[in-house]
This record gives C-alpha cells, structure tokens and sequence, in this order.
C-alpha cells in the first residue's frame, strides 16, 4: 500500500522538477517577538497544549501489563499505563489523598499498583483506589470510588498515543488525523518496535524547532558535511493535510522516479518525507526506520525535545542492536545536536539581541510559512501587545 498523502506531494513536486519550475519569488516577515514575547507564549499553550490530543508514545513502549511511564512536558505529571486487561489508560500522576507523585521513573517500569510513599494509599492499573492503611480509624466512610485516578482522555491510532491533558477534555483521532492516518498506516506504523528516545532541554522557543524542520532551504547548506550530500538542493514540497503538513525532500536518487510510474516510485529512497503533525511533532520517515521529534514547549525561550526511533522489529542479534545505536547516535549527536538544535538556540539569542525587528522567509522557505498559517488560523496573527 502506498502513502497517499505523501504520494501526491511527491507527484506534484516530480511534475515541478520535470518542468524545471522555479519557485516564484516570494517575500513573508515575522514579527521576531512572535519567538520572544511571553504573553503570547501563554496564549499559545492554552491554545494548542492545554485541551487537544497530543503524541506522548506508542504502544510498543508498553509491551506487557502494568508497564508504565511518565510523561511530564505538558506541565502536569501523567503516566501512561498498560492495565490488567491490556487496555492502554493515562492518569494523572497524583495521589487523591494529598497529591504526591505516585510513579517517578524516567524509564519503563513495570507495576502491579500504584503505592504513594507518603501514607501508602494503593490504586489498580485501573486506577481504582484499592487501599487505605488504617481505612476504618481514619478514613470512615470515605466513598473509594471517588477517589480513583484522574482519568485523562486517550486514544490510539495506527500505533500511537496521544492523550488529552485536560481531564475534561476529549479526543477525536479520525478528525484529529484525517487523512494522514492512511500514510501511517502505508508505513506500517502500528507495527514498529520502540527502540530508544532521549530528552532533551534546549534554549529556544519551540517554533524555531519546527520551522527549522519544515525548511528545505537549509538542508544543503546547514547539513553540508553531513546528510546535505544526500539532497537535491531546495526541491521540497509541504502540503496541508487538515492541521497537518507533509513534506517530501528530493534525495539524489528523485530524479529516477522521472521514468517510472507511480507504483514503482519509492518514496523512501528518492526522497525524505516528514510530517509535522500539529501542534508539535514532526514525524520522519526515514529509509529504514521512522523518527519522531516531539516540541514542549517549557517557557517561552526553552523547550523539551523527545527524539524518539521505531524501527520495524525487534534487533535480533548484538550486531544488529549496535546497528540502530549507530543509526540513533549518528542523526542525534551527528546532525540534530550540532546543527539543527544549534542553530535554533543561536537564532533565539539572535531573536532577543534587538538585531531585527523581523525575520525574513523566503521563496524556499514555504513550509515554514505553511506552519505559520496554520498557526495562525488557529490562534489569529501574532499582534504584538
Ligand atoms: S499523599 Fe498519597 S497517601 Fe497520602
Ligand atoms: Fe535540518
């Protein structure tokens, strides 16, 4: 089966590159204390983290009942359990007694309940409060089931989590997705294996990450001694997919797709596709393995970045797991830390230095301006107070 979002946006930019069409010459500003100004940086979280789905993992991080992690970028604790009957839930990671963290573990942990350290009250994987030491002399009466775990909405699709961090709030993952729930589903998504993540605190505001992965501009040049060789220079291509944009980098190997029809296209090889998946993911689907980036944003110049591999099945040998270190550290610590990461921390400095009223976007540049339209349909023009 093949991708038909990113199919198409493929399509369009191969008709481009055969015409040899030039983007027209195009010119957008931003306001450059749309990356600085912290009274809009609130208006942002509460628009677009504080009640909606958002990506915290995939199932294949939970492979057996009671297994369990923690999630807190989204500025509340939230775990993420796979219960007795195998069902996936999220809860708040608070007691009901005094609000103590219940799980603290930057890994997977597997458990059989929740036991707070503080006076040990006992929650199911259900979530069910299932004991009070010294219930009858201190407790007399106290209705156990209101006092369960916050429930938080979850939903799955095609593999991955997303939970909604409002307890009142609720998910609907066939709008939420669309249309590329299809492209998930062509890259077989659901069925990857979780290999490893890392978190990461940078000093930038979280837009600069995404626009930074929406830019086929800089591919050549920023990634000149390292993935850049692999790229046609500035043949890219975003798309709007609902909330969501693809966007397909032509590899060295495009043009082979010239002579071929569309089935034996390989969208994999003759090019890079990514999906930023709104409001804080950019997914890449790379030739052999799928990638994702996950954007918290923590204050208005600082933000948590999950890099995050999945990978088609389990490694069955030592050689093959030192493969995927190999394949994760190379694009971690080769390409995303020293350049990516790098230049969207100096341009934060940049930002706040007082240098530009505004930044410029360019003809090659679309995709960013994608994601700032996007944005501000959901949230109106960044005016500044
Ligand atoms: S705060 Fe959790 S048992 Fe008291
Ligand atoms: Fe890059």
């Amino acid at each position: 089966m093949s991708a038909p979002g990113f199919t198409e946006v493929f399509s369009h930019l191969l008709e481009e590159y055969r015409e040899g069409r030039a983007a027209p010459p195009f010119q957008a500003k931003v306001d450059t204390r749309f990356y600085t100004d912290p009274a809009w940086f609130e208006k942002e979280k509460a628009a677009l983290f504080s009640d909606g789905p958002i990506l915290v993992g995939h199932v294949a991080m939970l492979k057996s009942n009671g297994d369990t992690f923690t999630h807190d970028h989204l500025g509340k604790p939230i775990m993420v359990v796979r219960a007795g009957d195998g069902e996936i839930r999220a809860f708040l990671n608070v007691c009901r007694h005094r609000g103590v963290r219940l799980v603290n573990s930057d890994e997977v942990i597997n458990k059989t309940s929740f036991v707070c350290p503080y006076h040990n009250w006992t929650y199911g994987l259900d979530g069910a409060l299932k004991h009070i030491p010294l219930h009858e002399e201190s407790f007399a009466g106290l209705d156990a089931q209101c006092h369960s775990l916050k429930a938080l909405p979850l939903a799955i699709c095609e593999g991955l989590i997303f939970v909604n961090p409002d307890p009142l709030g609720s998910i609907d993952l066939e709008k939420h997705m669309g249309m590329v729930k299809a492209d998930f589903a062509a890259f077989g998504m659901a069925d990857h294996v979780f290999f490893r993540q890392t978190v990461t605190t940078l000093k930038t505001n979280w837009k600069l990450l995404v626009d930074a992965f929406q830019d086929g501009y800089h591919v050549t040049r920023l990634h000149r001694k390292t993935v850049g060789p692999h790229f046609i220079d500035v043949v890219s291509r975003s798309e709007r997919s609902g909330d969501h944009l693809l966007s397909v980098v032509a590899r060295n190997e495009f043009a082979d797709a010239l002579d071929l029809p569309p089935e034996q296209w390989d969208l994999r090889r003759q090019a890079s596709c990514a999906m930023y998946l709104f409001p804080n993911v950019e997914m890449i689907i790379h030739p052999d393995y799928i990638s994702y980036l996950a954007f918290f944003p923590t204050k208005v110049d600082e933000t948590v970045v999950v890099h995050g591999c999945f990978i088609e099945e389990e490694p069955q040998n030592e050689k093959a797991r030192a493969h995927w270190e190999r394949a994760f550290d190379i694009i971690e610590n080769g390409v995303f830390r020293p350049e990516d990461y790098f230049v969207c921390e100096q341009a934060q400095i940049g930002m706040s230095s007082g240098a530009n009223s505004h930044l410029l976007l360019g003809a090659h540049e679309t995709g960013v301006k994608a994601f700032h339209d996007l944005l501000a349909e959901k949230m109106g023009p960044y005016l500044a107070e």
